[in-house]
């Protein structure tokens, strides 16, 4: 698979990355640990050198990582995340320093490793300047156990301030076809600044791929009950938007996972997406997504059709929305 270069301190990934989150956390009951390893490494075996994790994924997550990529430590990146109260991501920010400092050994334990490759801040805490995060973030470096710094759901100006600190490596936030924030102010900033960009849920959380419908029941502890795009009546109303890109897709020979992912690595060389999935064949499927290669006037064709569509829904539950950083 195409490298992709992320910031410009030599930070180096697969095109596409592996989201390990949905293993463990967020979409239901976990998969059991042997099932993990076994995803993990296929998608090793088929290119992906880059693998997604956090501190409030939950213990298990760090450790299925840790466990799955040992054989291949050397080649491959791990992204871990800190910045919750007790690591869990209904609790409220902490990224005081001892808390950063904290997190990173627990981490480094769990993950079964001298080095943390990427660090990011999963949260911008208000309460924490960001520029004695990044402080922290940097003595980490020096000390070996860390060696990139990035940030998540940050806004211009705090990306800037910590960029000014210790260089930002990636910004990781939601980013897709049906949620298109970061093109407003963050996007031009990172261009401007040379920091890399990971997209966060590349396949709209499931809805995108076409799996999802208003039909659909999600299991009680899934997190996607709680978001207000996936209530029936707005996927119902969204189906319009997977139908365009059934279309889209069809021409192309693809499916419509490989077009959300496709158009997602058309916007920038530095861009890095990592979808998540429990399954084999839709990780070869999302794999796929990585030889797409849409030109910019296929690009133009699909934002033509989805500008013609409202999107129905907000992403987030107000209450979640409030803790995203500017
Ligand atoms: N920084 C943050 O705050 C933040 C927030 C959310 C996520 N993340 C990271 O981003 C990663 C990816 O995001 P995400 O998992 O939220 O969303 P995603 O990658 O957009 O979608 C994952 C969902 O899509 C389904 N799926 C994947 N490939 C599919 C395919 N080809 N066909 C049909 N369904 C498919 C998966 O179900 P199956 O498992 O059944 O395939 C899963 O439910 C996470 O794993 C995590 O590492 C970070």
């Amino acid at each position: 698979m195409e490298k992709r270069k992320l910031g410009t301190q030599g930070l180096e990934v697969s095109a596409l990355g592996l989201g390990c989150m949905g293993l463990s956390f967020a979409y239901g009951t976990a998969v059991d640990k042997q099932h993990g390893i076994k995803i993990i490494r296929e998608a090793y075996e088929q290119g992906i050198n880059f693998f997604d994790t956090a501190e409030a994924y939950g213990i298990e997550n760090e450790e299925l990582v840790g466990e799955a990529s040992a054989p291949f430590r050397k080649e491959v990146v791990i992204a871990t995340k800190f910045g919750f109260k007790d690591g869990r991501a209904f609790n409220g920010q902490d990224s005081r320093p001892e808390n950063i400092r904290a997190v990173a050994e627990e981490s480094l334990r769990r993950l079964k490793t001298d080095v943390i490759d990427l660090f990011y801040q999963h949260r911008v805490d208000q309460n924490v300047p960001i520029e004695d995060v990044a402080g922290t973030v940097k003595d980490l470096i020096q000390e070996g156990k860390v060696k990139y710094f990035g940030l998540s759901e940050a806004g211009a100006a705090t990306i800037r301030k910590a960029n000014a600190v210790l260089p930002v490596s990636a910004l990781q936030s939601e980013y897709s076809i049906w949620w298109r924030e970061p093109e407003l102010e963050v996007l031009p900033v990172l261009e401007e600044l040379g920091i890399g960009f990971v997209p966060f849920s590349p396949l709209g959380r499931g809805f995108l791929t076409g799996a999802i419908t208003e039909s659909t029941s999600f299991e009680a502890t899934d997190f996607r009950n709680n978001l207000p795009r996936f209530s029936e009546e707005n996927r119902k109303a969204n189906q319009k938007l997977v139908d365009l890109l059934s279309a889209i897709a069809s021409q192309k020979q693809a499916t419509p996972a490989q077009i959300a992912l496709g158009w997602l690595l058309a916007q920038k060389p530095w861009i890095a997406p990592i979808p998540g999935t429990t399954k084999s064949n839709r990780l070869t499927e999302n794999i796929g997504g990585a030889s797409i290669n849409l030109s910019a006037e296929d690009v133009k064709k699909i934002d033509d059709a989805f500008a013609q569509t409202a999107i129905q829904g907000d992403r987030y539950p107000s209450h979640i929305q409030q803790t995203t950083g500017k």
